[in-house]
């Protein structure tokens, strides 16, 4: 699919059919994530894959936004392996893990398949009911699925402010 398709297309998807994720998809999406840039390509990024019964109960427990997709990635990084950038007030974690999700929701909708990114949770809890070491923290997870026959595009999917709101020529 041309890449300007791909962005258009992708919405998030808030019902899901049950049909499961062919696992050369899977693999694809999780290759588009395996290629993205880190700071330092340090690749702190884990991601974890939620298809057991177990593992997608663990999940219902704690947000209401899995709505039946029958894949969901877990996306977390490591914290003791991060790049702490000049001035000390930040760190490489949470960007680099939100790119590698971004390469995963954009090669999800090259795919064609549906996605919903969430964060609709407390992550320390997940991260204790899944059994995460220590050093890592989860920072969204990912439905990964079919769209429901009867499902379309939330109103504000369309609703995007112009760029002249957004971008500042300086
Ligand atoms: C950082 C982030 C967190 C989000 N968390 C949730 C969530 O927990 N539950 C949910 O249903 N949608 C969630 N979404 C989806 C947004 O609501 C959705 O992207 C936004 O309304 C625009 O719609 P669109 O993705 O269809 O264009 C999240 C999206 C982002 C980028």
């Amino acid at each position: 699919m041309e890449f300007s398709e791909v962005v258009k297309n992708r919405y998030s998807c808030k019902k899901f059919d049950g049909r499961k994720v062919e696992r050369d998809k899977l693999n694809q999406i999780l290759e588009a994530g395996r290629l993205a840039p880190t700071a330092k390509n340090l690749q702190e990024q884990v991601i974890y894959v939620a298809e057991s019964e177990e593992a997608l109960a663990k999940i219902d427990a704690v947000t209401p936004c899995r709505y039946g997709a029958p894949t969901v990635l877990v996306v977390a990084f490591d914290k003791n392996n991060v790049y702490t950038y000049p001035g000390e007030k930040r760190n490489s974690g949470i960007e680099d893990a939100a790119i590698v999700a971004t390469h995963m929701l954009l090669a999800a909708a090259n795919a064609g398949v549906d996605s919903c990114w969430l964060n609709r949770f407390d992550p320390d809890v997940l991260a204790k009911s899944l059994g995460l070491p220590e050093n890592e923290e989860i920072l969204m997870l990912l439905d990964l699925g079919y769209a429901a026959a009867d499902t379309k595009p939330l109103e504000n999917h369309c609703k995007r402010k112009p760029l002249s709101e957004t971008v500042k020529y300086i």
